[in-house]
């Protein structure tokens, strides 16, 4: 079944020839239609990944220093804290994410 399906594409992609008594004509193959197949990409590249939803939350009241940076990128190496990967993320991508700041 695969290969009868093979030779009717290959079929479709061959030149057509004809011969009229005096020459020779050749047409090209019919143009197939182009595919395009276009997938989502996730914005989390490795963190967490196990997790069905990565949540976390914070009492502000309790934060220990008077401002905490937290990352909005999803490249820090600690997060959800912000260890300032977004920078380099930035530098490649020309993107302009940075941190949410929480203050007591
Ligand atoms: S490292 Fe992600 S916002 Fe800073």
């Amino acid at each position: 079944m695969a290969s009868s399906s093979l030779s009717l594409c290959s079929s479709l992609a061959a030149p057509s020839r004809s011969f009229s008594g005096t020459h020779f004509t050749v047409r090209p193959p019919p143009r197939r239609p182009v595919r395009w197949a276009i997938r989502a990409i996730g914005i989390n590249p490795e963190i967490r990944k196990a997790e069905e939803k990565v949540v976390d939350s914070v009492a502000v009241s309790e934060l220990a220093k008077p401002v905490t940076p937290y990352c909005r990128c999803w490249r820090s190496g600690t997060f959800p804290l912000c260890d300032g990967s977004h920078m380099k993320h930035n530098k490649a991508t020309g993107d302009n994410v940075g941190p949410l700041l929480l203050k007591k």
